[in-house]
Order: C-alpha cells, then sequence, then structure tokens
C-alpha cells in the first residue's frame, strides 16, 4: 500500500548495505499484509554507526535491523539489551521503546532455532551430543541457541583453537573442544552438525569432514545459504542425513523484528523463500 504519514518505518543500517536482502523480506511482509510501513536500507559508514543509531528515536523510527559492521556499535549502543544479544556480544535488532529509549536484541540464536524446529521437527534436542563448526559470532548464536533448547553436550571445532577455547570458558562445561583434525571422529553419536563456517559458501574452499561416524537419523545444518545446496549438505543427503540450508535461519531471525515494528508475527513460508532465491541466483 502507499505509506501514509503515519507510516511506521524501520530498516537495516550496514555498510556496504546493498547486498543486503532484509529490504526484501520485509517488503515482501509490508505488501503481503497491507501495512503502512516502510524498510528502508541504511548506508552508514563505520564511524557513523553510534550516531545513526542514536538518531533513530529522534527521527520517530520503529527501529531498525543492524549488521555489518555496527552490531557491536549497537550492542554498547542501546538502553537495554535481551539475553541473546548479552550472550552473543552483538544486536542485530533496535526496537525504540515508547519513552524513546532503544531496546537491543539478538535474533540470529532464535532464528536458527525456529528454522530448526520447523525443518526437522523429529530433533530432539536432549537425545544426542551436537557438533559445531566454526567460532565466530554465528558459532556464538548457535551455541546459545542451542544449549537453550536443553541440548547436554556441544563438541566445538576450530580451525583456530584459541577461539573455541574463549567460547567454551563464555558457555561452561557442557561445550567440548575438539581439535579442528578430529572433526570427522568426533562426529559419532551425534544428533545434528551445524557448519558456521563460511566454508562452502561461493568463493570459498569446500569444508572437508567425513561424514561415515555420522548416525544416519543426525539432521546436518549449514548455515551457508549461496550456494543453497553446500557441498556439505550434498554429501549429507547422499547418505541419507536430512540437510538443512541456511537461507531459513536468514528468514526466521527477521520475524521479530517485523513484529516488533509493525505489530504483526509474518509467517515464513515457500513464497517468501521463493522471493529470496530469484534474489540470489
Ligand atoms: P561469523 O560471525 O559469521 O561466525 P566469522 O567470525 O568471520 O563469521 O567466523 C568465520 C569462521 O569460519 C571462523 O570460525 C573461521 O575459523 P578461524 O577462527 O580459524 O578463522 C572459519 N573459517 C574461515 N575460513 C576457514 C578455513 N579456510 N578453514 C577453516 N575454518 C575457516
Amino acid at each position: 500500500m502507499i505509506t501514509t504519514a503515519k507510516a511506521k518505518i524501520a530498516g537495516v543500517i550496514g555498510w556496504p548495505i546493498s547486498h543486503s536482502r532484509s529490504p526484501l523480506i520485509h517488503g515482501h511482509w509490508l505488501d503481503r499484509y497491507n501495512i503502512d510501513g516502510a524498510y528502508i536500507p541504511f548506508a552508514v559508514k563505520s564511524e557513523d554507526g553510534v550516531e545513526a543509531i542514536r538518531a533513530l528515536s529522534k527521527l520517530g523510527f520503529s527501529g531498525t535491523n543492524v549488521t555489518l559492521p555496527h552490531k557491536l556499535t549497537a550492542f554498547q549502543t542501546v538502553d537495554v539489551r535481551d539475553a541473546a544479544a548479552e550472550a552473543i556480544g552483538a544486536v542485530n535488532t533496535v526496537v525504540v521503546q515508547p519513552d524513546g529509549s532503544l531496546h537491543g536484541s539478538n535474533t540470529d540464536a532464535a532464528g536458527l532455532l525456529a528454522h530448526l524446529r520447523a525443518s526437522s521437527p523429529g530433533w530432539n534436542a536432549t537425545a544426542a551430543p551436537v557438533m559445531i563448526l566454526g567460532a565466530g559470532g554465528s558459532a556464538r548464536a548457535a551455541i546459545f541457541a542451542l544449549l537453550g533448547a536443553g541440548v547436554r553436550e556441544v563438541r566445538l571445532s576450530n580451525r583456530t583453537r584459541d577461539k573455541a577455547e574463549t567460547l567454551a570458558d563464555a558457555f561452561g562445561h557442557k561445550v567440548k573442544i575438539i581439535d579442528w583434525r578430529e572433526r570427522s571422529n568426533a562426529l559419532a553419536g551425534c544428533g545434528l552438525l551445524v557448519n558456521t563456517t563460511s566454508l562452502g559458501m561461493t568463493g570459498q574452499p569446500a569444508l572437508h569432514i567425513v561424514l561415515e561416524d555420522l548416525p544416519r537419523g543426525a539432521v546436518v545444518y549449514d548455515i551457508v545459504y549461496s550456494p543453497l545446496e553446500t557441498p556439505l549438505l550434498a554429501t549429507a543427503r547422499a547418505q541419507g542425513n536430512q540437510g538443512i540450508d541456511g537461507l531459513g535461519m536468514l528468514l526466521h531471525q527477521a520475524t521479530p523484528g517485523f513484529e516488533a515494528w509493525f505489530g504483526i508475527k509474518p509467517v515464513v513460508d515457500e513464497t517468501l523463500r521463493n522471493v529470496i532465491l530469484s534474489d540470489l541466483t
């Protein structure tokens, strides 16, 4: 619908911003639910992040998504943070409160879990250990999400062991470090394997891991979504494991912000997936 003077305004702050899929996702929902609102890409340079985030309430915006390089700035600038943002150390969603204060959250963990549950309803958090590859911000979100869901043991493996150790220290004894060279052997008994590294992404090397020891009932989740079928997912599916691509996480992590800014809980469905897919290809 045409925006009126009463339109609710949100957007995404980042640099560069032209590759962001968020305007497409939120634009699709605004259209679908016929909402008087707008979602705008804001190209904000690194050094201008604090001012841009502070300006949200002055401009009367409902809030914003925050992407690279501003997630830490947003974490430091908001007035209140939710538990996920605290644990992950980054804010990707800012909601302006009625009093003008800024509420910061991180929706990556909830997005991953919502997508995993929707794609694999049979996955049981408490039944078996989970293996996570990588130790960046996405690994943090995955560990927070999975421990919160009730996982009893996370096996964490990263090329740079120090980074895995920092994460294990932050999350406690349920996180066990696996040497990067041992990643294939440590899959025995796991119910879920999550790749949070950039390996397998277009332009990056493939992730080398032997899935032989992974039980056939285990789910393989790759947060990479370009390409949609990574070499890891292809191998997993070829040997009978369920493979889940990272596109759903991107879509699901957008829902809490949309609901807070525009007042409707949006649905992640095939239509939305196809809208984003046609933009990816
Ligand atoms: P994000 O915030 O999305 O998690 P990131 O912080 O850049 O992204 O993390 C990228 C992850 O991919 C890291 O775990 C990185 O491993 P290192 O900590 O050793 O750098 C992993 N990664 C990237 N390239 C890799 C490669 N060639 N081999 C193994 N791991 C790699």
